[in-house]
């Protein structure tokens, strides 16, 4: 099996313009955490129905590999917040951009995210499910618990990744890589074109 060392830059594909570091998660890596996390989801929701809600755009290409992994009776939907633009920090500032579209009142729901950073994003979402009576866990592929301003109590997680900014298996940065089969480290140099 290819290992994340193995993928040196050259092996990146041409869109990525020579601007992915390293690889920190291969896509083997990921189908393996995300098959166990369906399997745990499912011995913990046994006997219930689940309403899965992904937090789009990022959770995009988690939420449909998990989905195949749930052996159970589940509702999907999406929710879309805008809080991050087009750089790498968090704006602060939350605005719900698309709601859910089902009824929550009483139902299990599991909402799906891609990364969590400072917290405030999920712990946001979470608040605003809850009022709508929703019983609420969170599943995140991935955690920079370093950057952590809010605690979060994050019941599903794939991998703890150190504070470095990430991109693939859904997540972008300025909407690209988002394709990417793998997660890998954005050389700083990429998202620094943009401040200036
Ligand atoms: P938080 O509110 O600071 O926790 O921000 C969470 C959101 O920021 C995630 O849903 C991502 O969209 C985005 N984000 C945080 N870290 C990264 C990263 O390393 N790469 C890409 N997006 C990130
Ligand atoms: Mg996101």
């Amino acid at each position: 099996m290819k290992q994340p060392s193995d993928m040196e830059p050259p092996d990146q594909p041409a869109f990525c313009q020579g601007q992915i570091s390293q690889v920190l998660l291969c896509p083997e890596q990921i189908a393996a955490r995300v098959a166990e996390l369906g399997e745990q989801i499912t011995r913990d929701y046994a006997g219930r129905e689940l309403t899965v809600m992904g937090v789009m755009n990022g959770a995009c290409v988690f939420l449909s590999d998990l989905l195949r992994h749930l052996d159970l009776p589940i509702r999907v939907d999406f929710v879309a917040v805008h809080s991050y633009g087009s750089g790498t920090k968090s704006s602060g500032q939350l605005e719900m951009v698309k709601g859910p579209t089902c009824p929550l009142c009483g139902e299990q729901v599991l909402l799906v995210e891609d990364i969590i950073d400072t917290g405030w994003t999920i712990s946001w979402l979470r608040q605003q499910l809850e009022k709508q009576g929703a019983e609420v866990r969170i599943c995140s592929l991935l955690d920079k618990p370093e950057r952590r301003e809010t605690q979060v109590q994050v019941e599903y997680l794939g991998f703890e990744v150190p504070n470095v900014f990430v991109v693939g298996y859904g997540i972008d940065f300025a909407h690209h890589y988002r394709n990417l089969p793998y997660v890998a480290v954005l050389k700083p140099e990429a998202y620094e074109v943009e401040k200036s």
